[in-house]
């Protein structure tokens, strides 16, 4: 069993060895807004933030999390309050399929806890994430905006 705080709420997990965090949080917590991509921590598609930080959860052990804070995609903000991100990729028309876009907002998050005005080649740097849609433009487009939406 291990304990973890998951989306600010304390809960127990029975799990292998071996989980992934990313199978703690799809199928025992049952949030599927995290996705599985690549399962090789190369695409981002199952970014979540622990203790603040970027995860890739298909290569994070759930045992690694134990008494720490998970955040995911469901956290991020709500249709009543969005998050600063969401709206900016609202405005940007950012998806196309959407499956990366939960990872990609995860990763753009912590990049704006840790850096809240970051340059265009920050986010270059930082968004390592993987859309085979192609979005990367408007990816980049969204986050600038939200940064000067943060700071204003
Ligand atoms: S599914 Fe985790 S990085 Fe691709
Ligand atoms: S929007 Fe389709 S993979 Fe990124």
């Amino acid at each position: 069993m291990i304990s973890i705080t998951l989306n600010g709420r304390e809960q127990s997990f029975d799990v292998e060895a071996d989980m992934p965090l990313l199978w703690l949080i799809r199928e025992e917590a049952g949030l599927r807004g995290t996705k599985f991509g690549c399962g090789i921590a190369q695409c981002g598609a199952c970014t979540v933030h622990v203790d603040g930080q970027a995860v890739r959860s298909c290569m994070y052990p759930a045992v690694a999390a134990q008494d720490k804070q998970v955040n995911t995609v469901e956290t991020l903000g709500s249709k009543d309050a969005p998050h600063a991100l969401q709206t900016a990729w609202i405005k940007h028309q950012v998806p196309q399929c959407g499956y990366c876009q939960s990872g990609m907002m995860m990763a753009a998050a912590a990049l704006l806890q840790n850096n809240a005005n970051p340059s265009g080649e920050d986010i270059d740097v930082a968004m390592t994430n993987i859309c085979r849609c192609g979005t990367y433009s408007r990816v980049k487009a969204a986050i600038l905006d939200a940064a000067k939406e943060i700071s204003s």
